[in-house]
């Protein structure tokens, strides 16, 4: 390896644990441990995830790599330091967070996410693209999950951090975040390489639901079997898990995931009002359009049949409807 990348890796190796340091053992890391307990991660999760505290502080991290001679300009481009904005020199880029390490294959730290304690602007501070860290290259918490997603065949993906974490406490330790909601065909292919389904499981809210309807085919371009959790509105993974408990997580959420095709019909139907003939009309008509392509004759009847019993249109109507579409395609 290039000196400088390891000199790099070295830094963050020794950042994370400086900051872990700090949260546990320190005067530093009061407000920030009980902001953790407020949120029910306590020691082992702690732990387990390496969370830290970047104290509120402009020269912690400066005089700890400094002291140990790395190069500062170096940890400037490395994403650990910031430029002063007057005058010379460097200081933290991370301030006042709550550091979560973001780990690489290896299980070597290459980034932080930074979250503000409480709210505030950004609430997550990442770290930037640097030479250990490709964001569309990484998933968050892979490093942990990689032999139970090849042991159960399956990975869920989150939108948060939190929600890997709460997913991990309730010994669900297939899941993984993309950094922010934007998915790449590159971890879509990592993902391919180590299983065939994915369980997509965004926020309750109007971007986690964007988010999944723009991601969903990135992963089936990649081959893999897709199913869409449906989290209740107002809800993340996170936050539901807190509130009903991991059993009916797995049941309710992971289990009832819906097909790609199933999540499509529910927003259609969703920004249809079915009140009057002239909605109902044209509902059916999307959603036959939706249903036609599928070259799975029982599942087009499914679907089908669930239309119908939707709307007041009888399933051999919906089927000739089906069928007239279907030869147009040809
Ligand atoms: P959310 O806003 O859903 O955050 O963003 P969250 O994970 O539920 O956060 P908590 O529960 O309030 O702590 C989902 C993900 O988007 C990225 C992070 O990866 C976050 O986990 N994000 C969000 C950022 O990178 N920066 C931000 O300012 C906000
Ligand atoms: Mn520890
Ligand atoms: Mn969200
Ligand atoms: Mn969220
Ligand atoms: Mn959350």
């Amino acid at each position: 390896v290039n000196p400088e990348t390891a000199r790099l890796l070295e830094a963050y190796e020794l950042t994370a644990k400086l900051y872990h340091f700090l949260l546990k053992n320190t005067e530093h890391g009061k407000a920030a441990m009980e902001y953790l307990r407020s949120r029910g991660i306590g020691d082992k999760l702690i732990d387990q995830f390496q969370i830290g505290y970047a104290p509120n502080r402009w020269d912690t991290l400066v005089q700890f790599l400094e002291k140990r001679e790395y190069p500062l300009e170096e940890m400037e481009r490395g994403g650990l330091l910031s430029e002063r904005s007057e005058g010379q020199g460097y200081v933290d880029k991370f301030r006042d967070r709550i550091m979560f390490p973001i780990h690489g294959r290896s299980g070597k730290p290459i980034a932080f996410a930074g979250r503000i304690l409480g709210e505030g602007q950004p609430k997550y501070l990442n770290s930037p693209e640097t030479r250990l860290f490709n964001k569309g290259r990484v998933l968050y918490n892979l490093h942990q999950a990689k032999n139970a997603i090849r042991k159960q065949r399956q990975v869920i993906l989150f939108e948060g951090y939190g929600d890997v974490i709460s997913a991990w406490d309730q010994d669900i330790q297939n899941g993984v975040a993309a950094m922010g909601t934007a998915l790449t065909e590159n971890q879509a292919l990592m993902i391919k390489g180590m299983c065939d389904e994915v369980i997509l499981c965004y926020d309750g809210d109007r971007a986690g639901q964007a988010a999944a309807m723009k991601n969903f085919p990135i992963l089936e371009e990649a081959g893999l079997q897709v199913k869409i959790a449906l989290i209740p509105e107002g809800l993340d993974p996170d936050d539901f898990i807190r509130k009903h408990g991991g059993e009916r997580f797995r049941n309710q959420i992971v289990d009832g995931a819906v097909t790609t095709t199933k999540f499509k019909l529910i927003n259609l139907k969703k920004n249809h009002i079915l009140l009057e003939g002239g909605g109902q009309i044209a509902y059916s008509k999307e959603a036959v359009k939706l249903i036609a392509p599928l070259s799975s004759p029982t599942e087009r009847e499914v679907y089908l049949r669930e239309l119908a019993a939707e709307v007041d249109v009888s399933f051999e109507t919906l089927k000739q409807e089906c069928n007239e579409e279907r030869e147009a395609m040809k």
